[in-house]
């Protein structure tokens, strides 16, 4: 398949279309197994992951919610880190089982960060799905109960991921070309 040029970089692909349909099947087929006869309530994070959680509930079997919200991580300014929210959860998750939808987990220090906000609410139960993971740049702890793929550190874009607000249109996931 032929590369593509975002921005002034050059992407080749990485993940097919047909390569990710199949594993976000897999992924939720795991989720109507474990959660069979429940309800759950998915929280995707934007922007990033509108395309994973979108075909991701199309493959759910059990009783469904799903709500969007997006979160910005100031880096640089403050070594703890701050994590706020662009657009806000609305609903309250207490007594829920909630599962978080992630399009990608590097540092882990946006979950990291957040993940205690949920808490506090009280769910029933709290697990993360998250599509891509880079082990290798994982510094915070976020305890990801099921990925779709681990990739090595090189910068992808999308389906639904982005260089700098562009890319995030194509079916397949590409990878920096190197050179
Ligand atoms: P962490 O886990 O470091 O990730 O808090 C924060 C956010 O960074 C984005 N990210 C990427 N986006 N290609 C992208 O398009 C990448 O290779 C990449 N690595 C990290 C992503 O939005 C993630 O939620
Ligand atoms: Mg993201």
């Amino acid at each position: 398949m032929a590369d593509i040029t975002v921005h002034d970089k050059r992407f080749s692909v990485y993940l097919s279309e047909a390569t990710l349909q199949e594993r976000i099947q897999e992924l939720a087929a795991a989720i109507n197994t474990d959660y069979a006869g429940q309800k759950v309530y998915f929280l995707a994070i934007l922007n990033g992951s509108f395309m994973f959680a979108a075909d991701f509930f199309k493959y759910l079997t059990i009783e469904s919610e799903i709500c969007f919200i997006k979160l910005v991580s100031y880096k640089g300014l403050k070594s703890t880190g701050d994590v706020t929210t662009a657009i806000g959860l609305e609903e309250d998750l207490h007594g829920k089982n909630v599962v978080i939808l992630e399009d990608i987990i590097d540092t882990g220090k946006t979950l990291h960060f957040f993940l205690p906000q949920l808490r506090h609410q009280q769910p029933s139960s709290l697990k993360i799905v998250a599509l891509l993971h880079k082990a290798e740049m994982t510094r915070y702890e976020v305890p990801i109960d099921y990925t779709g793929f681990v990739i090595p550190n090189k910068f992808v874009v999308g389906y639904g991921l982005d260089y700098d607000g562009l890319g995030r249109n194509y079916k397949d996931i590409y990878q920096l070309a190197e050179g």
